[in-house]
């Protein structure tokens, strides 16, 4: 293409985005309010919080089965914009419904296919207090995604099932998440987060992330993300006498980081991808050293074959363990990752929105820092949540105290995806901590818009 034509093109595509964009936020509210058995909502009033269930293993294998049905009735996957990703989530739906959970589908829009959030809320406890478990139900396009993640969707689904079995009266109110597309980049969860007011944001106490969690070559790993969060779960293992790991894959690569980026506390079990199980793991936990702990990890062979019975069993009596433990009030409550946000301390945050004028002059945010002693950290974190139809449109500086600007983030062309929501990290060791810091935005180019919803910095 010419020089023109290119950039007839890139505008084509850009109006087309932001057209998107504004459509894309529209839900699907869908409300259903059922008790299993004819029960009605008050028949379990003043129940007591009993010890957590054991998960029954053949229920979750169940629900597996039944992906995988809907996968090979659709082409062979369950992935964003095919029809096995729907059915995925109209079976996940259904049974939340029938078993007394208020469901929502949250629809979002991503290349050009409407996607879907299935969100559950198990009524009554306090909102104020708020602990989420969510899994991902998309898989790749190359196999059925039994295991990636299958496994943690199905997990997840039975002990949901299991809260209601059980007339589950939690002192917290308990909401699950199953997330579209995922496998492009974490989409449905980064859609559900942004939906979140900064108030509901911070009613969210905890989330735990399940994303392969019936690995064929198991190991046990534990997010390490909260140490409250990290406990529970260690606790859990130990009490079985199983060895566990960090999970030390980077916080980039499941559903949990657009929480943890929005100051929300996470953890979570893994057991294993494409990683290689070494001679030491396989000791602990038996399988094949030298062997991947997934070798069908986004391939086509991840089918019902492809899942580890005990690790399964395992990891799901956890997820209800955790749950059961956090939603009475128990297993310490987690303080936002990565450090705690208390008034003084070490978070400063600026969360009035701040209008960016669409190819305009820049606009600053202030957070004025008091109450420290000497130079900022050589690991300063500068927290950035903008909403923008198109960020490759935007420059982002941090300005110290003394005026010296620290970029964070570049313009680009071809950058198309929508809001910034990170982390940076600056090295400001040399400069004082007190006074007065900027977040300098400004957008470059015509057409897209956005605002600043919020920023913050952890010392
Ligand atoms: N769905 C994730 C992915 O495709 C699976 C995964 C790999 C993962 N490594 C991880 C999930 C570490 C949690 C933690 O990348
Ligand atoms: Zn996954």
């Amino acid at each position: 293409m010419s020089e023109p034509a290119v950039r007839r093109a890139i505008r084509r595509s850009r109006v087309r985005r932001a057209a998107v964009a504004a459509v894309a936020v529209t839900a699907v509210a869908v409300t259903t309010f059922l008790l299993p058995g004819g029960a009605s909502a008050s028949s379990t009033a003043g129940r007591p919080a009993l010890a957590a269930p054991d998960v029954p293993v053949a229920n979750v294998k169940a629900h597996l089965a039944q992906l995988q049905s809907i996968a090979t009735a659709n082409g062979g996957n369950r992935a964003h914009g095919r029809a096995g990703y729907k059915a995925s989530a109209d079976y996940v739906k259904g049974k939340l419904d029938a078993a007394g959970f208020t469901t929502v589908l949250q629809a979002y829009t991503y290349n050009g296919a409407t996607s879907w959030n299935v969100i559950a809320d198990w009524p009554g406890g306090d909102t104020a207090h708020t602990v989420m478990v969510g899994a991902h139900l998309d898989s790749v396009t190359a196999g059925p995604g039994i295991n990636d993640d299958g496994s943690g969707s199905a997990g997840i689904l039975e002990t949901a099932l299991a809260v209601s079995r059980a007339g589950l009266q939690p002192a917290k109110h308990l909401r699950f998440g199953w997330w579209g597309t995922e496998e492009a980049g974490m989409v449905g969860s980064k859609n559900y987060v942004n939906s979140l007011s900064s108030a509901d944001r911070s009613k969210i106490e905890a989330y735990l992330n399940f994303d392969m969690i019936g690995s064929p070559n198991p190991g046990y790993f534990v997010y390490d993300d909260n140490a409250a969060l990290d406990t529970l779960f260690k606790n859990y293992f130990s009490g079985l006498g199983v060895a566990t790991e960090p999970e030390t894959e980077g916080d980039g690569r499941s559903d949990h980081s657009p929480f943890k980026n929005a100051g929300i506390a996470v953890g979570g079990l893994f057991s294993g991808a494409d990683y290689i199980k070494t001679a030491a793991q396989a000791a602990k936990w038996g399988g094949t050293s030298g062997q991947a702990f997934d070798r069908c990890y986004h391939a086509s062979c991840d089918t019902s074959a492809n899942i580890d019975d005990t690790a399964l069993d395992r990891m799901s009596d956890a997820i209800a363990y955790a749950i059961w433990t956090l939603a009475a009030g128990g297993g310490g409550t987690p303080s936002p990752s990565p450090s705690p946000s208390t008034p003084g301390g070490n978070v400063f945050e600026n969360a009035a929105d701040l209008a960016i004028p669409d190819a305009g002059a820049a606009v600053t945010s202030s957070i004025t820092v008091s109450g420290r002693t000497g130079n900022a950290p050589a690991t300063l974190q500068v927290g950035v949540d903008i909403k923008h139809t198109w960020r490759g449109d935007l420059v982002i500086d941090l300005l110290a105290p003394d005026g010296t600007a620290y970029r964070l983030k570049n313009s680009s062309g071809n950058d198309s995806a929508d809001n910034v929501l990170t982390t940076y990290t600056v090295n400001a060791s040399a400069k004082a901590a007190n006074g007065t810091w900027k977040l300098k935005v400004q957008d470059v180019a015509a057409q897209d818009t956005g605002y600043l919803d919020s920023w913050k910095l952890t010392f």
